[in-house]
């Protein structure tokens, strides 16, 4: 954030305010911020992070593991890898060859056998996520498991090359007796590649088994081993999310029944953990991404973490055995439901039960006695119709009989309107729902315009999680959608109405979160990143001025009596900090031109502090990129009078104000 001071009193800003009115430039406002406690509480949870592997989110993006299919396991097992030979570059089984051995009774099932006949010729190449991303002079782990068959291979040679084919760190490994064994080694790239591989040559003639060829930067979140991407993870923590909700999205329910999320298979060993099909693979004709699958390396346990080491509440979302509607909706008959019922206890029980019980004990071993102090559970992501509410039923009597504590999310299908929407909003409310799910990915005009959405809500209904939400440049699911200005303007227009109705809305989440510039299926998305660095667009900036300024309590801001929802272009909302002793403005401006405010504080003492924050661009098409991040918040200090305070909001710009 950049940051500058400058000293300036309410009589001059009002002259300014007065002189551009003169120039026909500038309109002028009068908000009245009335300090009286509303009682309504901004819920710690109110600004959170929905995480979905979607868009190589998490295995080739956050997930810090740089080789692709690294135990062979995907349907087609070689994929990420290449047979070479060293001079020519092309395939050439006369040198040596590789075959996999499939073991069904295990989770990881396969295993590369490596028969080398000529070493002089024979390379085994994998390509990374689209490449890989190495920092000149930062450390990598380099491991493998090997087991040595026959014939006299002494050494594995392991080389990253750049772009143009120059090896940039090597290493050898001398290989020692027989059986499967642990191999570890240490690259320091010579030089930073975004795009580079990783050869394995080998030194003698025989057949060994490869499997977990693995390879992560030393410099990981938290300095973990196998860990989380640094700046990705960061990018995350700045936001102070309240919340995690992971881990989506239409991957919960999978394409079929069989590619559902099972978190039980994501937990443990990381080795055993059994690879699944990306719910994204295959989802988009226009963005088939064949090599899209989920190691699991980011698991349950990790998700649990990560909400952790991010100050969020974790929220985990399980499928109510429903597989994706919009793909195969296959169900589980209801009859059938019990051990999917039970998934969802043993997963409370995993996150919050003690070492003595079963699950707590896994948890414990691996590595985190403590709790995790789970509060929520979401039942089914986008689930529409009576099949649901029959579901959600059996599943809220389960969790709420054993653990009479835990929030429930439920779902109201996939559109803020219609037929689905309004079925099941119905039923949940005659059957108490604690929380239920909305998403919306709409126009910016529909954000706009849908300000007060929340306005006339029943105030003794359930409560609304805002799940999933962006504003669409040009359409759902349109290749083309981007992450610009006018996207991100409106979704602070919007995002003031949710914060007006904090009674109401407790917990909202931007959707997607994550996309790689190379590996993506769905825009627009939250943060971009390739292999070596990331950027957040302007949405970001929006999310990120909303949660770090959410304060504790709603306070009233109106001008002539009305909320402040769209009325000449202008939306705002309010709140006091009871922490920090702060009052927090919210102003969006949409108009083409800049706007003077005058604020008129009642029941309420404001100081002479004044912390500005504007968020704008020139051009309602203005993006980010991973050159410049040009949109982004630029924060003035500066003294005013006490009393009325007099701002000029610039034309297009999302502005928040501090007062002590
Ligand atoms: O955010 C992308 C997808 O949009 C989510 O997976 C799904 O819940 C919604 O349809």
């Amino acid at each position: 954030m950049k940051t500058k001071t400058k000293i300036f009193t309410a009589a001059i800003s009002l002259s300014v305010a007065f002189f551009s009115a003169q120039n026909g430039n500038v309109k002028k406002h009068f908000l009245d911020l009335d300090g009286t406690s509303t009682n309504i509480k901004i819920q710690p949870t109110m600004y959170g992070i929905f995480f979905e592997d979607i868009n190589f989110a998490a295995d080739g993006g956050i997930y810090a593991e740089l080789i692709k299919n690294r135990s062979f396991e995907l349907d087609e097992p070689l994929t990420g890898w290449k047979q070479q030979n060293t001079k020519t570059l092309s395939p050439n089984l006369d040198s040596g060859f590789l075959t996999i051995i499939t073991d069904k009774s295990k989770t990881n099932k396969n295993y590369a056998r490596i028969t080398v006949w000529n070493d002089k010729n024979y390379v085994l190449e994998n390509e990374g996520f689209r490449g890989i991303g190495f920092h000149q002079g930062e450390k990598y782990d380099f491991s493998f498991n090997l087991e040595n068959i026959s014939g006299n291979i002494s050494t594995i040679n392991t080389s990253l090359i750049d772009e143009n084919g120059t090896v940039i760190s090597s290493v050898s490994t001398i290989i020692k007796g027989g059986g499967w064994q642990k191999y570890n080694a240490v690259f320091t790239p010579s030089k930073t590649v975004e795009k580079a591989k990783v050869q394995i040559t080998f030194t003698g003639k025989g057949i060994v088994n490869m499997d977990m060829i693995s390879l992560f930067p030393q410099d990981t979140w938290k300095d973990r081993k196998g860990g989380l991407r640094k700046d990705l993870v960061q990018k995350l923590y700045d936001l102070q999310p309240g919340f995690l909700r992971f881990p989506g999205g239409c991957i919960v329910e999978g394409r079929t029944l069989a590619e559902r999320y099972q978190w039980k298979k994501t937990i443990g060993k990381v080795e055993d953990r059994e690879n699944l099909i990306n719910k994204w693979n295959n989802g988009f004709s226009h963005r088939l991404t064949p090599d899209y699958w989920q190691s699991f390396g980011l698991g349950f346990f990790e998700y649990f973490q990560l909400a952790e080491d991010l100050g969020a509440e974790p929220l985990p979302i399980l499928s109510c055995e429903m597989a994706c509607q919009f793909n195969t909706a296959e169900l589980v008959k209801m009859e059938d439901l019990d051990p999917y019922v039970q998934d969802a206890l043993d997963l409370i029980e995993f996150a919050n039960g003690d070492s003595s019980t079963k699950w707590g004990k896994i948890r414990a071993e691996m590595g985190h006695p403590k709790p995790f102090n789970m509060k929520y559970i979401g039942v089914g992501n986008e689930q529409w119709g009576e099949d649901y509410i029959e579901r959600y039923k059996i599943f809220e009597k389960a969790i709420h009989s054993k653990y009479p504590d835990i929030k429930i999310i439920s779902g109201s299908g996939p559109s803020p309107d219609g037929e689905f929407f309004e079925y099941g909003w119905k039923e949940l409310k005659k059957l108490n729902a604690q929380i239920v799910d909305e998403h919306y990915y709409n126009s910016p005009e529909w954000f706009t315009k849908n300000a007060g959405r929340y306005d006339e809500y029943d105030r003794s209904g359930p409560k609304v999680f805002a799940g999933e939400y962006a504003a669409q440049s040009v359409g759902v699911v349109k290749p083309d959608n981007k992450n610009n200005w006018q996207t991100a303007l409106s979704e602070a227009a919007f995002m003031t109405g949710l914060e007006r109705n904090a009674d109401v809305v407790t917990m909202t989440s931007y959707a997607p979160l994550l996309a790689h510039a190379d590996g993506w299926q769905w825009t627009p998305d939250l943060i971009w990143f390739n292999n070596l660095h990331s950027y957040a667009t302007p949405n970001y900036y929006v999310q990120k001025l909303f949660s770090n300024n959410k304060g504790t309590d709603l306070i009233k801001i109106s001008e002539n009596g009305n909320a402040v929802k769209g009325q000449n272009e202008l939306f705002a909302s309010a709140v006091k900090d009871g922490k920090k002793n702060e009052v927090i403005i919210k102003i969006v401006n949409t108009d083409s031109h800049e706007k003077s405010i005058e604020i008129n504080p009642k029941n309420i003492k404001l100081g002479s502090k004044l912390t500005k924050t504007t968020l704008t661009a020139s051009q309602l098409s203005d993006e980010n990129n991973f050159q410049t991040e040009n949109i982004k918040p630029l924060e003035e200090n500066s003294v005013i009078k006490k009393g009325k305070l007099s701002v000029q909001i610039p034309a297009n710009s999302f502005v928040v104000l501090k007062i002590k």
